[in-house]
Parts: structure tokens; sequence; C-alpha cells
């Protein structure tokens, strides 16, 4: 398997995977409406083909040299999707699953999709919920993001056969440095806190619980399924997560991991009930059948991400480009302008000008 054409590949995860994938000397093909730039891809932008495009239209010439798929595009969080319901279902669900009849029609047998553990939600505040939950749990998600990830998971493993392999990965919520940085998950928004204000703050006294991972970690999570035989993965879901960690528990070992960078910080408590979410999950099944084990803890990642901002910047961190439900609602606001005023400096064509 040599060229892996990634949708979203200008995000977070795909920017770092492409990093992962040229690597280990595969070719790499991205597709991607640029949302948030493409910084993300600055360090590889002479060693990745780049189309810029949406994925809901998607030309079925670009699988044509492609050997497998990883689709990580649309939209990423519960906020995106709650602010734009339609478009949501569009990308996160539609479009994921024409890709793969795209695919299928192609030749191209391989298609990984990112799935997300917010599938398994069940609240704070009811014990009977509070278990670990794995791959056979049944879930029912009802949250806007969550349901279209779990609409294109059903749909997909149903097209699973002897001439299209189609796997899905929930991954936990994902921490550490990428060149297209987040600062709306919560380990590095926990970061960003410590470096610019000098506390943390959690919500609902850290009661909840979130499946953790890293990053890079996740891309290897992505390279061992894209390697597997598909015997062994045609047709599976695998939760991606390296620790399961209460929200308290994780800031005190955030705390701890900024000590160490000489980053001293307060950390802070609100009981106001905010609808927060709180599942833990079994990563047992990838570690079994691929033999995938994530390897960067909180800590380690927590003293890389902020060795990385030290070095490359990214201490911008009101910049609304790190927080998707800013970057979208701006973008919306923009394009009203600029509907009106065709340009931001440029002088207008002089009417009857050609
Ligand atoms: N980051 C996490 O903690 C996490 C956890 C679980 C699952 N996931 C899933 O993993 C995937 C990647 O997440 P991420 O953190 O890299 O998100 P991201 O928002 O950083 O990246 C998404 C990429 O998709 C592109 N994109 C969005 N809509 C598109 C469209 N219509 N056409 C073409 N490109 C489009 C964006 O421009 C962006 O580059 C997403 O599917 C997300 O739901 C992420």
């Amino acid at each position: 398997m040599r060229k892996i054409l990634l949708v979203g590949g200008a995000g977070y995860v795909g920017s770092v995977l492409a990093e992962e994938l040229l690597e280990r000397g595969f070719a790499v093909k991205i597709l991607d409406r640029l949302y948030y730039g493409d910084d993300g891809l600055r360090e590889i932008h002479d060693r990745v083909e780049l189309v810029v495009s949406d994925m809901r239209v998607i030309d079925p010439s670009v699988l044509q040299d492609v050997d497998a798929v990883v689709n990580l595009g649309g939209l990423s969080n519960d906020p995106t999707a709650e602010y734009n319901p339609k478009a949501n279902y569009e990308m996160n669900t539609t479009a994921s699953v024409q890709l793969a009849e795209m695919c299928r029609e192609a030749g191209v047998q391989r298609y990984v999709f990112a799935s997300s553990c917010s599938i398994y939600d069940r609240g704070v505040g009811n014990d009977q919920s509070d278990f670990v939950q794995d791959e056979t749990t049944p879930v029912d998600p009802r949250a806007a993001y969550s349901g279209s990830k779990r609409a294109a998971e059903k749909a997909l493993l149903e097209m699973a056969g002897g001439d299209f392999c189609p796997v899905i990965l929930r991954k936990g919520t994902i921490y550490g440095f990428s060149h297209r940085m987040r600062y709306d998950l919560v380990v590095n928004t926990f970061v960003k806190f410590a470096l610019s204000q000098g506390y943390i703050n959690i919500h609902y006294g850290g009661e909840m619980w979130r499946p953790l991972v890293d990053v890079r970690d996740v891309a290897r999570a992505y390279i061992a399924t894209l390697r597997a035989d598909a015997e062994l993965v045609n047709g599976e879901i695998f939760n991606v997560s390296f620790h399961n960690m209460r929200i308290s528990e994780l800031a005190l070992r955030v705390r701890e991991a900024l000590r160490d960078v000489g980053v001293e910080i307060e950390i802070r408590s609100d009981y106001g009930y905010r609808g927060v979410r709180s599942y833990r999950v079994s990563a047992q099944k990838i570690q079994h059948t691929l033999n995938f084990r994530p390897k960067m803890t909180v800590e380690e990642s927590v003293r890389n991400m902020v060795e990385q901002i030290r070095q490359h910047g990214y201490d911008d961190f009101e910049n609304p480009k790190y927080y998707n439900i800013r970057w979208m609602r701006l973008l919306e606001e923009a394009a009203k302008v600029i509907a009106i005023t065709g340009s931001v400096f440029e002088a207008p064509a002089r009417q009857g000008d050609s």
C-alpha cells in the first residue's frame, strides 16, 4: 500500500498523520477545503499533493492513483455540529458514505473513518450509566455530532464485504501539539489557560470521565489500521484511547507536568451544570487485534506541547482559528460582508469598466 488519500488531511489530526505517513515512506494526497488554512502542512507542503475541494462534491478522479482513504473531514465537534446541523449531516454522514461508495466503485478497498468516543456519552449524575463501554455496548447518540458519526458508521459497516473494507476508529478526546493547533480540546485548553492566565478551570468539579489519547498515537493507530490484514479489520470498530480519566485527575496531572517545565498554576473549580459529557471506554480490542498500544502520557504530551509552543509560536492563544466554533462563526460573518463589498481592501471595478 503506497498512496493514502487523507480527506480533511490539513486538520489537527490529518496534518500529524500526514507527517507520520511520509516518515514511513507512504505517499500522501490531501483533499481539504482548508477551512482553517494550511498551517498544518507548513513542514510538509512540498511533499504532499494537495487538492483543495469540498468533500461533498469530490471528483472521482481523485481516487485514481490512491490505495487507501482515511476520512477525517467534516465538522469535528459538538458546537460546530449544533451550529449548522444540516451541513454537519451532509459532511459527516452523507458525504462520508458517498465517498465510501466512490471508493468501492474505484476499487479502493481500505476506507478508515474517523469516528468518536463521544458516541458513548451518558452524561453525569447517574451511577447506573457510569461503566466502561466497549465496541459491543449498545449506543444511541442523540447529539448532532455524535448522531451523525453513528449514522455514518452504520451505513459504512453495511458495506463491508469481499470488495470493500471499511474500518471505524472511535477516538477519545485527543491531546498534543499539531501544526494545525486546536485549543478547544480539554488538555490543550488547560495548557492554553495555564500559559496565558496562570490557572486552569474545571467545570462541574471535574467529575466527568473522558478517554484521552495523544495525537501522534492516534496517527499510529491509523497507520496500524491501514497496514493490518483485511480479515482483522474489515467491518470492525476500534476504540482508540490511552487513559480514562476524570477531569479533576487530569487537571492535577497537567499541573504536575507544567511544573516540570517551569510553569506554576492554580486549579479553580466550579460546580455549575453545563451539560457536561462523561464516558469511559475500553481500548482492549485494538490492543488484542492489532497489537496497538498508545505510548504518550498526558504528562509527556503537555511538556512537549509547551516546548513546541515556545519553539514555533502558536501563543496567540485568543486567535479564533484555534477554536472551531469561533472560527466558523467568524467565517460566516466575514462571508456576509464580503458578499457585499466584493473584497476587503481592493477597490471595486468602476461601473462601466469591463
Ligand atoms: N480532535 C479530537 O479530539 C477528535 C476526537 C474524536 C474524533 N475526531 C474526529 O477526527 C477527525 C479529525 O479531527 P480534527 O481534530 O483533525 O478536526 P479539524 O477540524 O482540525 O480537521 C478537520 C479538517 O477537515 C476539513 N474539512 C471540514 N469540512 C470539510 C469539507 N466539507 N470538505 C473538505 N474538507 C473539510 C477542515 O478544513 C479541516 O482541515 C474529525 O472527523 C473528528 O470528528 C476528533
